[in-house]
């Protein structure tokens, strides 16, 4: 099959990075977090440019509990925020939220702020998928679980019962920071999709990188396994 021109449908982000950047603008932590965010919502506002039809984005791994609470409080507090300022330009923008991973445990006001915000953007043609306390391994683990109870462990199964169901296949995988792995997220769905790695740091990305990734996913060459 030729890969000239093809557009990616589901493109998913692993946003790294926003400590580096902070570190080398001798800046505390936070402030890469808050401008991580920043570039979020330019990213988001882009989509209507884009035929991206979902846009999946790394925000908090099961594994970033174990960073110091400080940081922990920093980030859910950015959430907070994020919900209650980018929520009326969601809607207006057709944006529609879905979320990954075990997020019913989170702060309870932040799991009511998050109900609200899917709820209120459930008509939304365009996906915005947020993974937040998201790990890869425990979802294949629980779709294995939920698929044995209906009878039958196949690749189908486990696909009807992972948080990403309801999303197109994954076309495109970037990372930024300059690491190249996968961190626990999305392992079972990545495993046909195109991978990037840039080097840039999150807060620095900005929509005209999108576009560019969209560029290179065009030109490469997709076979599924065949010839
Ligand atoms: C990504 O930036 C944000 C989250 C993981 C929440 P980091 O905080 O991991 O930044 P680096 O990787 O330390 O630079
Ligand atoms: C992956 O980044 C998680 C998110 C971007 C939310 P990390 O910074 O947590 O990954 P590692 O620890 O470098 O692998
Ligand atoms: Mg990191």
């Amino acid at each position: 099959m030729s890969g000239e021109g093809q557009q990616a449908r589901h493109v998913a982000i692993i946003m790294d990075g926003n400590g580096r950047w902070a570190k080398r603008k001798h800046l505390p932590r936070v402030m890469g977090h808050r401008k991580g965010v920043e570039a979020v919502r330019e990213l988001v506002r882009s989509l209507k440019d884009t035929n991206i039809e979902c846009l999946t984005l790394y925000a908090f791994s099961s594994e970033n509990w174990k960073r110091p609470e400080e940081e922990i409080d920093d980030l859910m507090n950015l959430m907070r925020k994020f919900i209650k300022s980018d929520l009326p330009e969601f809607i207006a923008n057709d944006v529609k939220l879905h979320i990954l991973g075990d997020w019913q445990s989170l702060a309870p006001d932040i799991v009511e702020m998050l109900e609200d915000a899917l709820a209120q953007t459930a008509g939304g043609s365009r996906t915005l998928a947020v993974a937040l306390n998201y790990g890869s391994q425990a979802e294949i683990a629980q779709a294995a679980r939920a698929a044995a109870s209906e009878g039958e462990i196949t690749a189908e199964a486990i696909d009807r019962h992972l948080y990403s169901a309801p999303l197109p296949p994954l076309d495109l995988l970037i990372r930024t920071s300059g690491e190249v792995r996968l961190s626990n997220f999305l392992l079972w769905q990545a495993a046909y999709a195109e991978m990037l790695f840039l080097d840039v740091l999150w807060p620095d990305f900005t929509p005209d990188h999108l576009k560019s990734a969209l560029m290179k996913f065009g030109e490469r060459e997709r076979r599924f396994g065949g010839r």
